[in-house]
């Protein structure tokens, strides 16, 4: 199975890089953590508190998800902008902290790369947890200025000091969890994306490629 990992945190530039590799490698693209933003959504749409863990567990295992590179479709819902919103992005670390919903998205992930024998996979835990044997594994990193000022500019969100403390909590609830947290896997490639191109980044990690 041809599995690229690619993880890293917030705003390293994880889904344009992921995007574009498997553009031009042919292979599928899974956002992982578009998985975890919808059962926040499902959550929020079921008017559910975030100390509610097993109604927040039940929803992940009941998930209805269609999942591709351009929508998101929710237990029938169309979710594609609000997954990126204020809303389900201040729940969905939290969300992911849960074990249960854990092993329920690392078992939908599996089943995804296994009938497609591979793809481009990003998240937090791809190389560590989810395919340890993974072809290839990148962790992307970025300074905080530069992932600050990525974020900025795709939310549209004028203010950079607010969404650098926002990816600042977020990174420091997905670095802290118990479960999974975001780690680089010992075999990982650390790829610093601060002073490059998108163009040089997948070229480089084409390069990489074994
Ligand atoms: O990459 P993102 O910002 O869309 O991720 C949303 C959240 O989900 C973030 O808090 C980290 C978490 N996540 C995770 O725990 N494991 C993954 N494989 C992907 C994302």
């Amino acid at each position: 199975m041809r599995v690229i990992a690619i993880d890293g945190p917030a705003g390293s530039g994880k889904s344009t890089v992921a995007k574009a590799l498997a553009a031009r490698l042919n292979l599928d693209y899974l956002d992982t953590g578009a998985m975890y933003r919808a059962v926040a959504f499902a959550a929020i749409q079921k008017q559910i508190r975030p100390s509610e863990i097993e109604e927040i567990t039940e929803i992940a295992k009941s998930l209805d998800l269609e999942l591709t590179e351009e929508s998101c479709v929710v237990n029938g819902v169309d979710a594609t902008t609000e997954i990126r919103g204020p809303e389900v992005t201040s729940l969905v670390s939290q969300v992911a902290t849960m074990p249960e919903v854990r092993i329920e998205m690392v078992k939908r992930q599996r089943a995804w790369a296994e009938t497609r024998n591979g793809g481009v996979m990003e998240g937090r835990d791809i190389g560590s947890v989810v395919f340890p044997d993974a072809m290839l594994k990148i962790y992307l990193t970025a300074s905080e200025e530069v992932r600050a000022a990525r974020r900025a500019a795709e939310v549209k969100e004028g203010d950079v000091a607010i969404v650098a403390a926002d990816i600042e909590r977020r990174d420091a609830v997905d670095t802290q969890r118990a479960a999974s947290p975001l780690v680089e896997a010992e075999d990982a490639i650390v790829v610093d994306t601060s002073a490059m191109t998108l163009q040089q980044v997948v070229d480089h990690v084409i390069g990489l490629i074994p």
